[in-house]
């Protein structure tokens, strides 16, 4: 027997004596007997403390313990079917780390505001300990998705003296004599990348002058992109549609506790299986001005229009051929009409908003010089990226995932903040 176990672990223990070590979460107390919700970061359990069954200094620790104290219990498992997880503890002994100070989150509810200002410890409570969970899974079958499928891993640099999606929200920092920025998507690099290993992929954070306070933005969010030598869009939108199958599929599976935990609807997520809808600017237009919406032909969508295209919809729907205008300087223009760009997003549903942007790449250096110069971009600073179309240019195309966009769909969480241990924001750098 280990000298203690996971609380996870303790369907395996039925009917023996184990330890858990771990933070009480919650007390309840009628006269002999007492509850102790425990947890220990792998599961919460009821533990049960009768009159009869401990010494009398463990049983007048119901007065004592309080939230979030530290302790050892030792006690036998047994089965509890009215008990989420099947089990409980019947308990032997309680052995104490530390008396917990008065806990600033009781259980009860708090304002958001509140609760974000004590994120280093609001962690520690059920729903947001089961967004990490399921965020820690979709990085994992990132990974695996992606190295299952001959990419290799090459990040990019966090410090870079290019802005790759456009300059109005670079984050500029003193370089020693130099300024920098803080890298807004690895992909430039992951375009120099492709060209020595054919498929890539670079998984780090992101960051962004977000000026607007909206619920699916972050300063600093993390993002997942391959990058395909020889693919073209429709290669890109059919490997973005595998890729998200396989992280619900992923999530359904491994993470089926943590689903529970925070109420997910999972009907809505079992039905996401390819294909997905993919339909063009123009079309996603039509369903727009049907719904009422006033929009130009070459204006970008925002919130409100992404949710009302994805309403019509069911699955994930990737939107794909923007007008250029819409879209970064690196997109491929449609050969067969120069107004649109090879480009695509897919928006999530239930309102998640848009999870994967991507693009066929424009491999013509003309067309490159030309972009690079309407958009004010420094040529001198683009020189190393020019020369990717110089030496052996081919098509190719990739995409980036935001994880925390993704994790707020597979969790049903509103706001995006909540899907990043230690969020920030343009009012948020604390914790
Ligand atoms: O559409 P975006 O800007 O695409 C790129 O950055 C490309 N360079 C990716 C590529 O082709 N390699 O961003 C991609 C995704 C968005 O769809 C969204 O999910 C997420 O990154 N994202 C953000 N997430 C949180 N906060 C922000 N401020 C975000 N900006 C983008
Ligand atoms: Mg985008």
């Amino acid at each position: 027997m280990p000298k203690y176990i996971l609380a996870k672990y303790i369907p395996e223990y039925s009917g023996r004596e184990i330890t858990l070590k771990g933070w009480v979460y919650n007390i309840r107390k009628s006269g002999k007997i007492w509850f102790l919700i425990f947890r220990d970061g792998t599961e919460f359990v009821q533990c049960v403390v009768l009159k009869n069954e401990v010494s009398e200094a463990v049983f007048e620790m119901k007065s004592t313990l309080t939230q979030e104290s530290s302790i050892a219990v030792t006690g036998v498992v047994q089965e509890a079917p009215r008990q989420e997880t099947g089990y409980e503890i019947l308990v032997k002994n309680i052995e104490v780390y530390h008396v917990a100070e008065e806990y600033p989150i009781a259980l009860k509810e708090h304002g958001i505001e509140f609760l974000m200002d004590h994120r280093h410890l609001w962690l520690r409570s059920r729903g947001p300990y089961a967004v990490m969970k399921v965020r820690a899974e979709l990085e994992q079958a990132s990974r695996d998705f992606f190295n299952a499928r001959d990419f290799t891993l090459v990040d990019s640099p966090m410090f870079t003296p290019n802005a790759a999606e456009g300059s109005t929200t670079l984050f500029e920092t003193k370089y020693f004599d130099r300024k920098a920025y803080l890298t807004q998507s690895g992909q430039l690099y992951s375009e120099a990348a492709i060209m020595a290993l054919n498929r890539t992929y670079c998984f780090g954070p992101c960051f962004r002058a977000e000026k607007s306070k909206t619920r699916r933005h972050l300063t600093e969010f993390w993002m997942v992109e391959p990058e395909m030598a020889f693919f073209d869009i429709h290669d890109d939108m059919d490997l973005a549609e595998e890729f998200v199958e396989s992280l619900v599929k992923r999530v359904l599976g491994n993470c089926k506790r943590e689903l529970q935990m925070l109420e997910r609807d999972t009907a809505k997520l079992e039905g996401i299986t390819r294909p997905f809808p993919r339909i063009t600017y123009d079309e996603a237009l039509e369903i727009l001005h049907r719904k009422g919406f006033e929009v130009e032909w070459g204006e970008d969508f925002g919130a409100p229009h992404e949710t009302a295209i994805s309403e019509e919809f069911d699955k994930p729907v990737m939107i794909w051929r923007w007008p250029a205008a819409t879209k970064a300087f690196y997109m491929k223009r449609d050969p067969e009409d120069e107004r649109y760009v090879l480009g695509v997003d897919m928006i999530a549903p239930e309102g998640h908003g848009e999870i994967i942007g991507g693009s066929q790449r424009e491999e013509d250096i003309d067309v490159l010089l030309r972009r690079i110069e309407t958009e004010a971009l420094s040529r001198e600073d683009f020189e190393w990226f020019l020369d990717i179309r110089r030496y052996g240019s081919v098509p190719h195309a990739g995409f980036g995932l935001g994880l925390e966009r993704t994790t707020g769909w597979m969790c049903g969480t509103r706001h995006i903040r909540e899907c990043i241990p230690w969020p920030r924001t343009m009012v948020r750098l604390k914790p």
